[in-house]
This record gives structure tokens, C-alpha cells and sequence, in this order.
């Protein structure tokens, strides 16, 4: 099945077709896609680091279509193909669409993977903590901890009942292949009532400079950081991942859209995936805004400030940033910062975009 689709003419290099290879029911109300493209020579564009998402296009009535967010659940370092793990949202198009209608052959759009939910180090002890369909960057970040580094991982993974446990099979494989160096601890809500600070802190004693991965609902990670900084942890090691619905549809916006750039503003030096360029941006506009005037294809999804694809180190001036959804304060330390949300407050600036 091909699915027609706005998309398939966007003139972003960003854009590409993923075909469905395979659909693995992992519970009752969730699956997993596994992906190729169908253009091999596009492989290359699928490059993607453990804890990243991908953006799909979901058709929605007569040529028309909503963007989602999926983190894949696959890991770059052991899995030949990527994929995506869905979990149905009560009420929600997009997660039922996929689940009720994903099939072997059947080709999507999407964005080249993105996001900052990537550890920066592998050398620490980990402890990663999951709920529900917060499990798949985790997954991923699991896997490529455990094949290719060497530190321990405790993975705590709160889920209702073990009917809704994703990969239950996959994570006993690895406890048997991984016995002393992976410790996975399940909070059933169904044994323990909803998790608490308390609960939590009780699971696990964690090294104290160990990093944190956290996702799941803004409740649940709340607690889990509360959890983690009782425990020992610095705030800057506890990294979150947010799940929201986009509003944006990022599929119906090329570099093509943009308006012709004026030559007023703050100059600013970029270096965009290897590429150098300079530019003007213009008073109270974003640095993403100006990007794309410029005819600069920078990477974006949401627009809103929540998912991190249009992240940029900022090496040199200062930025304003309007809205910050997804970065955390280590991050903010690093120079790390949203173009869509960054207005420059410096005489000039200097940014990078890997
Ligand atoms: C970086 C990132 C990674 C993600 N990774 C994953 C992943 O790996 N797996 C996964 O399953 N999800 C993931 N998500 C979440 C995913 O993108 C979707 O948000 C999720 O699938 C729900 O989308 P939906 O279209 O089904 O629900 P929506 O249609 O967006 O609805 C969401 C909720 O809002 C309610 N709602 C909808 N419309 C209205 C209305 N008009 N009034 C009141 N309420 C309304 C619905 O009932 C539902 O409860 C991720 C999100 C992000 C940002
Ligand atoms: S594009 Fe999503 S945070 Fe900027």
C-alpha cells in the first residue's frame, strides 16, 4: 500500500519514504514498525543516534495530513533496521491510524531522525527510567549501553500490569546475556498503586555519578528526578524526553515557503551539517526563521520549542529563548539552545548545528 501524500513533493532534502518491512504486535494496544527505505541510496540519510525520534506524516482525510513524533526503538549499533514503537492514545488520530492501519509494504513519509535525547558520554553507570511507551528511546539507549560500552544500567520501567509491559521478551534476553552489568527493576501499578518519590528512591541505590534518562508523563518524571537527586544524583546528569502531540505540520513547509531574506539584523556565523554560511538575522525573528529565508535547510519539526530537532550550540554571543520544553540545564550549560525559539541579543553570534 502506498499512501499518497502531500509530502511526496516537498522539496526538503529532509524529507524521505519509509517503507514498512514488518509490524510486530509487542502488546495488545502497541506495535512496532520496522522500516527501509525504499531508496537504498537514501539509507545513508537515515543515520540516527541511539535516543533520537523520527517525525511521520499521518494521512488525515482528503490530502491532508498530521505530523508525529516516534522515538525509534531500535539502536544503530545493534539493529540492522530501524524502528518505531506506537502505543494507542485514548481518543488520539495518529497512534490508533498507525496501530489499526500500518502494514507490511506500505511506504510513509518522514523526517530524517532527530532529537537531543542522546547520551553525550558512555563512561558513567547509567540508570534509565521508563513508563509506558516512554520505554522505546530508552530501549535504544539500553542497547547501545549495553553492546557497545561497558558501565552498568539499571533500568527502572513502571507500566499498569505486565499485559502493557513493551519488550517484555526483548529485556529478559538481555538480563540473560547482560546478568552483571543490567539490572531492570518493574513498578506494576497493578501490584503497587501509581509510582512514588518515595517507592522509586527505595528501588535503587544508584552511583552517584551515574547519568539519567528519564520518559514517561511529566508527573512520573517528576517524581523519578525527585527520586534520583535524594538519591545522589546531580540535577545536571538527569536528562528527560517529553512526549507531545506536534501542532505544527512540518511536511507542509519547505525551505521553498520562506520569505526572501532581508539583509538587516545580527550577523551570524553557522555551520550547518558541515556547510558554513553567514547571514543577517532580522530584530525579534527567530534564528530558525532566518535559516530558512536564507535558503539554509536546518533542521526543524514542532516549531514550538518542544522537541529539540532545531537544537544549536552556540559558540559565540547570546540568545534569548522564547519557549524551552525540551532542554535540560546541562544542556543549557553546554551552549545548547532551540532555534525556533532564539532570537539573537549580542552584537553578532556564532552557531553550530552537527
Ligand atoms: C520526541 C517525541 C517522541 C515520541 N515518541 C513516541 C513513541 O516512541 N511512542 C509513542 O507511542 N508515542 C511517542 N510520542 C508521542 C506521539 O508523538 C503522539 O503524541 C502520540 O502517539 C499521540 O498522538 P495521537 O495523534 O494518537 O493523539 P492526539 O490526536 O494528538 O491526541 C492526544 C490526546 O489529546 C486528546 N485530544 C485530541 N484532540 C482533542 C481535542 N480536540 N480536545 C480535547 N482532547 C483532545 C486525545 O483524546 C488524546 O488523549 C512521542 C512524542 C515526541 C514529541
Ligand atoms: S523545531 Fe521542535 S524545538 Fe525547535
Amino acid at each position: 500500500m502506498t499512501i499518497s501524500s502531500p509530502s511526496a513533493t516537498a522539496t526538503s532534502a529532509r524529507t524521505l519514504r519509509l517503507r514498512v518491512e514488518n509490524v510486530i504486535e509487542e502488546t495488545t494496544d502497541a506495535v512496532t514498525l520496522v522500516f527501509s527505505t525504499p531508496d537504498t541510496e537514501r539509507l545513508a540519510a537515515f543515520d540516527y543516534r541511539p535516543g533520537q525520534f523520527v517525525t511521520l506524516e499521518i494521512p488525515h482525510e482528503k490530502d491532508s495530513s498530521v505530523a508525529r513524533c516516534y522515538s525509534l526503538s531500535s539502536s544503530p549499533d545493534c539493529d540492522d533496521r530501524p524502528a518505531i514503537s506506537v502505543k494507542r492514545t485514548p481518543g488520539g488520530y495518529a497512534s490508533n491510524w498507525l496501530c489499526d492501519n500500518a502494514a507490511v509494504g506500505m511506504t510513509l513519509s518522514a523526517l530524517r531522525p532527530a532529537g537531543s535525547f542522546v547520551p553525550s558520554r558512555w563512561d558513567k553507570p547509567l540508570v534509565l527510567v521508563a513508563a509506558g511507551s516512554g520505554i522505546t528511546p530508552v530501549l535504544s539507549i539500553l542497547k547501545t549501553a549495553l553492546e557497545v560500552h561497558q558501565e552498568t544500567v539499571v533500568l527502572i520501567y513502571a507500566n499498569r500490569s505486565t499485559e502493557s509491559v513493551m519488550f517484555a521478551s526483548t529485556l529478559a534476553d538481555l538480563l540473560q546475556r547482560y546478568p552483571t552489568r543490567l539490572e531492570v527493576i518493574h513498578w506494576l501499578e497493578s501490584d503497587h498503586g501509581l509510582p512514588t518519590a518515595t517507592g522509586l528512591r527505595n528501588l535503587v541505590t544508584p552511583s552517584p555519578d551515574s547519568d539519567a534518562y528519564l520518559c514517561g508523563p511529566a508527573v512520573f518524571m517528576d517524581l523519578a528526578h525527585n527520586a534520583l537527586v535524594a538519591a545522589g544524583l546531580s540535577p545536571d546528569a538527569i536528562h528527560r524526553e517529553i512526549f507531545t502531540s506536534i501542532q505544527a505540520n512540518p511536511f507542509h513547509t519547505s525551505v521553498a515557503d520562506s520569505q526572501p531574506a532581508a539583509d538587516v539584523g545580527t550577523p551570524v556565523t553557522a555551520e550547518v551539517e558541515g556547510a558554513d554560511y553567514t547571514f543577517r538575522c532580522p530584530p525579534d525573528t527567530v534564528l530558525l526563521d532566518a535559516m530558512l529565508d536564507h535558503g539554509i535547510d536546518a533542521p526543524f519539526v514542532c516549531r514550538e520549542g518542544n522537541c529539540g530537532a532545531c537544537a544549536f550550540t552556540l559558540k559565540a554571543g547570546e540568545v534569548d529563548m522564547r519557549v524551552n520544553d525540551t532542554l535540560d540545564d546541562y544542556e543549557i550549560g553546554k551552549g545548547v539552545r532551540l532555534a525556533c525559539q532564539s532570537v539573537p541579543v549580542s552584537d553578532s553570534i556564532a552557531i553550530v548545528i552537527e
